[in-house]
């Protein structure tokens, strides 16, 4: 069986360890490239990964490049290229200069790769996607930004951490953008199918979903010199794989949604049936008063910076 190509734009802590994560689980051959600033980097990143093969025991081809040319027919393309946060500094900061390069990015991917799905990891969020949907020119189903994965992965560990339960137990839900107003949802959340306001108390239950809202910026607070990237990546290479294994995970992505839950063209977070094709299905869900509430304040923030955008680009 032919194995995946898979290229990941932006070789720095997120990339590689996307890398990592994706090589070890032996997800496809994996192509870093960074700019030609970075000279031979991407290249040495590559072969240190691929020396690591024999011990993991993958099978799976790890090259580095400053060439697009090497990426050329990817199945799947990350774009983690752009300038993580500092401390002080919010996700939304990063919008003039990101943007900037995650367009250049998505206009090489397009030409390169036209057949690839693209999963965007790049900041703010949102904003970058709905950039990489407009430069690629792709259908909405293959440009699918990563967020809600790694929201939920910390929703979850706080939730097991406070029950003292194995994380494998809990499963949870998160709407809108990659932000301070993104909507993890109380209804949604279950350990082992009990809804967790069964077990943890509404106050105890408001400090965790408001940790979570501020997960990205209690590590970057923690390390000081960028942001995180063990779980960023973690969460960017299960969605690698639900497309590589088409295993149709039902997760949390962000897409370009049009009529779904009101939306009306911008790219927010929402539950997606992830597969070979990409977003396979949106999956729309009933909202209370609350959680509408806050999923549209949430949707304004993401417009209101796309606004911002276009004036900078
Ligand atoms: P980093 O600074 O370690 O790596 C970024 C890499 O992008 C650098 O190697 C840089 O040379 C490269 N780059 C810059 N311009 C480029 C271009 N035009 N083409 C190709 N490569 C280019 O940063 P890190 O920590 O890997 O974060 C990357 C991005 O991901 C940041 O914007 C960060 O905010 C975001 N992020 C998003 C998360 C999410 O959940 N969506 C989670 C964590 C980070
Ligand atoms: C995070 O949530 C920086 O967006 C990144 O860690």
């Amino acid at each position: 069986m032919k194995r995946s190509k898979i290229s990941i734009i932006g070789a720095g802590n997120v990339g590689a360890t996307t890398a990592h994560w994706a090589a070890a689980a032996e997800l496809g051959d994996i192509v870093l490239l960074d700019i030609p600033q970075t000279e031979d980097m991407p290249k040495g990143k590559a072969l240190d990964l691929f020396e690591s093969s024999p011990i993991f025991g993958f099978d799976a081809r790890v090259t580095g490049t400053n060439d697009y040319a090497d990426t050329s027919g990817s199945d799947v393309v990350v774009i983690t290229a752009g300038i993580p946060r500092k401390p002080g500094m919010s996700r939304d900061d990063l919008l003039a200069t990101n943007a900037k390069i995650v367009g250049s990015v998505a206009a090489e991917v397009a030409k390169a790769s036209p057949d690839a799905i693209i999963i965007v990891v790049s900041n703010p969020l949102d904003a970058m996607v709905q950039r990489a949907f407009q430069v690629s020119g792709f259908d909405r189903r293959r440009v699918i930004g990563q967020a809600g994965v790694l929201d939920t992965a910390r929703y979850r560990s706080f939730i097991a951490a406070e029950l003292d339960v194995s994380v494998e137990d809990v499963q949870a839900m998160l709407l809108g953008g990659h932000g301070d107003t993104m909507v993890p949802l109380l209804s949604c959340a279950t350990v082992g199918g009990i809804p967790v306001t069964n077990l943890i108390k509404p106050e105890r239950l408001a400090e965790i979903v408001q940790r979570t809202r501020d997960g990205g910026a209690e590590i970057v607070k923690l390390l000081k010199t960028g942001s995180a990237y063990y779980a960023p990546a973690a969460a960017t290479a299960q969605m690698v794989e639900a497309i590589v294994k088409d295993k149709r995970r039902l997760i949390p992505c962000a897409v370009l949604c049009e009529k779904e839950y009101n939306v009306g063209g911008f790219c927010v977070g929402v539950p997606v049936i992830l597969g070979k094709n990409g977003v396979e299905r949106i999956i729309e869900i009933p909202l209370n008063a609350e959680e509408d509430a806050a999923f549209r304040n949430s949707v304004d923030a993401v417009k209101s910076l796309v606004d911002t955008m276009k004036k900078l680009v």
